[in-house]
């Protein structure tokens, strides 16, 4: 009988809190940068760090586009309603969520899974469960489909619900995208750069300018750089914890 070894990865021991929560305070949307450039390695640590951000199935269904080529800069600060935040940032970010690379991506968590052998659990799971939650079919017939097998099956049981259609499957993409972006802008900070996420952005035209087809939906575009003095409009603002957590 052949056994294999657990995995153990023990939490660190020692995680400078105050070092952290200096960087989530200290992260503000910026509207003004300086000219000052972001060095490309601290750039490239900060990207890397995004991609470490927790993200449905491992599929990591996003995608960062750099713009940086004049025209194209020109053209996003323009669909970005010419914010400050865009026309000042050293660099701008377009942040893409994918509901297309989900198969690929599967198919690369099996090549890349870093156990040999492949856990069973792990093949099942890429090579059936995640084709079957996460392919919605022609015209989104086989989401249709599993929404009414959950639905008769809900009776008995707990059941996941979605997603179901290409509409839901944007939220889906959506979610582990934004954070990712979470990552990026609190990585930034903590390499003494800032950023804005901005939603306020045509996104037919971004998608456009990127030539993204129709699998591809750019949920942020993120402007970064060096804080200017006045960079910061107001002081934050905060509702009480008492409105928002709900302990049961
Ligand atoms: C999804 C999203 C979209 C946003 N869009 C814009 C935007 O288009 N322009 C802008 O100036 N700020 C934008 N913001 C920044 C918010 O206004 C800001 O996060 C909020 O006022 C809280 O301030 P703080 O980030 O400094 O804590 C956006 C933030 C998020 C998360």
């Amino acid at each position: 009988m052949s056994q294999t070894a657990r995995y153990y990865e023990p939490a660190p021991e020692s995680i400078d809190t105050e070092a952290f929560r200096q960087v989530v305070l200290s992260r503000r949307s910026v509207r003004r940068f300086t000219t000052d450039p972001i060095p490309q390695a601290v750039l490239d640590d900060c990207l890397d760090m995004a991609l470490l951000a927790p993200n449905s199935s491992n599929l990591q269904p996003w995608d960062f586009y750099i713009i940086r080529t004049p025209e194209t800069r020109k053209a996003l600060v323009d669909f970005c309603m010419n914010q400050n935040a865009a026309s000042t940032a050293a660099e701008l970010i377009v942040v893409v969520a994918r509901i297309d690379s989900w198969r690929e991506h599967a198919r690369m968590n099996l090549e890349q899974f870093p156990i040999q052998p492949i856990p069973k659990m792990v093949q099942q799971y890429y090579r059936f469960l995640v084709p079957f939650v996460y392919n919605q079919g022609p015209l989104d017939s086989l989401g249709r489909f599993r929404r009414s097998v959950a639905g008769v099956s809900s009776r008995l049981r707990s059941v996941p619900r979605g997603p179901c259609s290409t509409e839901e499957m944007r939220l889906w993409a959506t979610k582990s995208t934004a954070l990712a972006a979470e990552n990026l802008m609190l990585a930034l900070r903590a390499h003494g750069y800032d950023s804005c996420p901005m939603e306020g952005f045509d996104e037919r035209r971004v998608g456009r300018l990127l030539k993204l087809d129709d699998h591809a939906l750019p949920i942020m575009v993120i402007g970064a750089g060096k804080r200017a003095d006045d960079g910061v409009y107001y002081p934050r603002i905060r509702f009480a914890r008492e409105r928002f957590v709900h302990t049961l």
